[in-house]
């Protein structure tokens, strides 16, 4: 368990599949923060566009979207085992954020300016009392920039695809590697290239490139780097 002064703000933004919401999770965990996962906020965004026939073909209908999108709640709830779980509108799609077809369309709504928005808010919302973690794309840049600790994670494209493999093998789902590859090869380029708040490192970020780093090596990384803080 670690202890801090005072209360922060902790922004972890990054690549795609790059550990950064298992690293994320365990440093709150280590805090007794509360962990927020912004990517799964986007991802059942997309599944309710899916659902009410706003997104085809992978062609997403702003103007509709837009209409509803207070119609949408996004919430978390702790288990027992004290991760976190998505739900929208009251339901649990924990699981139902996580499928390919979630993968492939989730870039097209991100990339919409109303829902980033909405969003944003939501988010800023959650980081008001601060002891907060929370991981994505912009959250150094937009979400929160004055956070007291940014970090941006990376690591390399192959590593990467091996570990989202192997995580979709083992809840059984049937893919190929080279898929998986290319769907985080395509997601980082459309990320990294969209009008709206692209991602990118924020100027006073620290690098994680934990490629050939285990869970264990980055805590240790990690404890040393907030011992200013204590
Ligand atoms: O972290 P993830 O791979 O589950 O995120 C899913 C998608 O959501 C990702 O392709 C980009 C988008 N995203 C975003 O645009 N901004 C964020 N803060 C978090 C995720």
């Amino acid at each position: 368990m670690i202890k801090l002064k005072t209360p922060i703000v902790i922004a972890i933004d990054g690549h795609s599949s790059c550990g950064k919401s298992s690293f994320a999770k365990n440093i709150a965990c280590e805090l007794n923060y509360l962990y927020i996962d912004s990517g799964a906020m986007y991802r059942a965004f997309t599944l309710f566009a899916m659902h009410r026939g706003f997104l085809m073909n992978g062609i997403a209908n702003d103007s509709e979207l837009e209409k509803n999108i207070h119609n949408i709640n996004i919430d978390f709830k702790k288990t027992c085992n004290s991760a976190y779980e998505t739900y929208l509108n009251g339901e649990n799609v924990e699981n139902a954020i996580r499928t390919m077809p979630v993968s492939e369309n989730v870039s097209e709504i991100s990339k919409i300016k109303s829902v980033r928005s909405r969003l944003v808010a939501l988010q800023q919302k959650m980081g008001e009392r601060k002891e907060i973690v929370m991981d994505g794309r912009d959250i150094g840049t937009v979400v929160f920039p004055n956070a007291e600790l940014k970090l941006f994670m990376t690591a390399n494209l192959e590593v990467r695809a091996q570990r989202r493999y192997n995580e979709l093998m083992e809840k059984g789902t049937s893919v190929l590697l080279s898929e998986v590859r290319d769907n985080l090869a395509q997601r980082d380029f459309i990320d990294e290239n969209r009008l709206e708040s692209p991602l990118k490192m924020a100027d006073d970020a620290i690098i994680l490139d934990n490629s050939n780093l285990t869970p264990l090596q980055q805590m240790e990384w990690f404890k040393k780097l907030v011992e200013k803080f204590e």
